[in-house]
């Protein structure tokens, strides 16, 4: 972990003006911002934890627990809703064991869903790691996670 926040911190010259690009990539190569990350990036920058803590919690793209490789984002709101995304949380709640809101084990996935993804005519609409994904049904929601799990499958693979 401390190499990859050095990395990350001599990409910016340990300037401590670039504080909240450097949580960006922190949390970009660790799917979140682990303690020990924020203690590293605290004494490397030289800016208090309290600091860090109150940038961190500010951001709503910052999360302080552990996120999946796969962030799955399901709009709910209403032009979404009315075109059969409570079937579609279902499905996915069921492949993957998972609740809204929740993160597998495994921490391959995160799933969450939000009030409008700002593409409502595209509706129901599912962002997965910023791709966004439109006119979704039960079918193409399982060719998608279909597609997600062998990935997940081979990049666990090539860990082994
Ligand atoms: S309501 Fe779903 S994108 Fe706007």
């Amino acid at each position: 972990m401390e190499k990859t926040i050095r990395t990350i911190i001599d990409r910016y010259d340990g300037d401590k003006g670039f504080l909240v690009p450097v949580l960006q990539d922190v949390q970009k190569e660790l799917n979140y911002l682990p303690r020990e990350a924020l203690d590293l990036v605290s004494s490397y920058l030289d800016v208090s934890l309290s600091r860090i803590f109150e940038v961190a919690t500010f951001y709503k793209a910052f999360s302080l627990t552990p996120r999946g490789r796969f962030q799955i984002n399901l709009c709910k709101g209403t032009a979404c809703h009315v075109r059969g995304v409570p079937l579609i949380i279902d499905h996915i709640e069921r492949e993957l064991h998972i609740k809204e809101g929740e993160t597998s084990e495994d921490l391959e996935y995160t799933f969450e869903t939000v009030n409008c993804l700002g593409a409502c005519a595209l509706g129901p609409v599912m962002v997965v790691n910023e791709e966004y994904h439109g006119q979704m049904t039960i079918a193409k929601t399982s060719r998608l996670l279909k597609k997600l799990s062998k990935e997940s499958q081979k990049s666990k693979e090539g860990k082994s």
